[in-house]
């Protein structure tokens, strides 16, 4: 049974991807300093897929945390590292926070990986590598634009040591998957996205407005070069991202790669304005949502979604779920979440 470490395995996509690889057989060793999840969560995935990984709550930033799990877990086969920081205007706050966070993560990671032979590592990276690009949908080629916040650069320049480190050493296979917009949960309603006081993110936006927590919704621009003035992004539904790691770690423990170093955009194809996903929500869920649309928000690209054909070729994999399927499954967890108030904290 292949043995994998998964960094960040309580947070949003991790806990999504956890259950996959359980429910697919392999051993899940969790490395999570709960800074956005809660434990609780570990016991619902226990609960979906009647398995108990082992759970480890450290902070992957510290070198010694990093060298102390891979050492005593040198036999892994490959580490799936989503630990991160992950808000935009957050970054911009505090830069260094994301600096140290991001980056030293990978770097102890990559490190640690060499000293002890563990072979493979599937990363988390985001379209935000693309910045608005000249030319749509985005293929793996399109080139890397100025990051717009310190988060971006965290995703580009992990991306950058990557590729060195794999340069350099052959023995390292790594795959980076660029997200574009993950929203929706699980089946079960049992794990989905947590967000930290009021979201920044459009769809969580969308269900506490449905839900009553939030007054309205705010539409940040409608006078965007897009059929309807609101800005286009490729929203996937966080199951079919969490498969897609799945099939990315076979293809390194298989030895399927055509280089050390590869990487994939993880989209739909699909590109929807914020309008066609307000009106996709209402029409999954019958609820109708109050909004405005008020002045742009700084740093939004116009429009962007993803030219998924190297994954689909590649990888073997396609993103299935409609966003009707993402819309109704965000609502429904949003309907848990109001009958289980702890698992947003205190
Ligand atoms: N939006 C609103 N109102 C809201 C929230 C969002 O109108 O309350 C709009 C945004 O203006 C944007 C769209 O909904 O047009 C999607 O916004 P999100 O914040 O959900 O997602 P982004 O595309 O802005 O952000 C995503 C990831 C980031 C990543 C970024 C890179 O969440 O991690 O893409 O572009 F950095």
């Amino acid at each position: 049974m292949s043995k994998i470490i998964v960094t960040g395995g309580l947070g949003y996509i991790g806990s999504h991807t956890v259950v996959n690889l359980l429910e697919d057989g392999f051993d899940v060793v969790i490395v999570d300093d709960l800074s956005n999840s809660q434990h609780d969560i570990l016991r619902r995935i226990e609960t979906i897929t009647g398995k108990q990984p082992e759970f480890l709550q450290l902070d992957i930033s510290v070198r010694d945390n990093v060298m102390s799990v891979l050492r005593r877990h040198s036999d892994a086969d490959a580490i799936i590292h989503f630990a991160a920081s992950k808000a935009v205007g957050e970054s911009v706050e505090n830069p260094l926070l994301y600096y140290r966070n991001n980056l030293n993560s990978m770097i102890f990671l990559l490190e640690g990986m060499q000293e002890t032979g563990i072979p493979n590592m599937v990363f988390s990276s985001s379209c935000t590598v693309y910045g608005q690009p000249d030319k749509l949908p985005v293929t793996e080629s399109t080139p890397f634009r100025p990051a717009e916040s310190p988060y971006g650069n965290t995703k580009q320049i992990c991306e950058e040591i990557i590729r060195d480190v794999c340069n350099a050493n052959k023995n390292i296979q790594a795959i980076a998957l660029r997200y574009f917009n993950p929203v929706g949960a699980h089946d079960s309603h049992l794990i989905g996205e947590l967000p930290r006081g009021v979201p920044n993110n459009l769809v969580p936006y969308i269900t506490q407005t449905a839900a009553g927590i939030l007054p309205e919704l705010r539409i940040f621009g409608d006078d965007y070069d897009t059929p309807d003035g609101t800005p286009v992004r490729d929203y996937i539904h966080v199951v079919d991202l969490a498969i897609a790691h799945r099939v990315a770690l076979r293809r390194l423990l298989d030895r399927r790669q055509k280089n050390n170093y590869e990487y994939f955009n993880l989209g739909t194809g699909n590109g929807y304005t914020v309008l066609e996903v307000v009106k996709a929500f209402e029409k999954a869920t019958g609820v109708q949502l109050r909004y405005r649309i008020v002045a742009r928000r700084p740093g939004d690209v116009e429009k962007i979604w993803a030219d998924t054909t190297l994954a689909n070729r590649e990888l073997g994999w396609k993103a299935e779920r409609s966003l009707h399927d993402m819309m109704k499954s965000a609502w429904e967890w949003q309907l848990h979440l109001r009958d289980h108030p702890e698992l947003l904290g205190s």
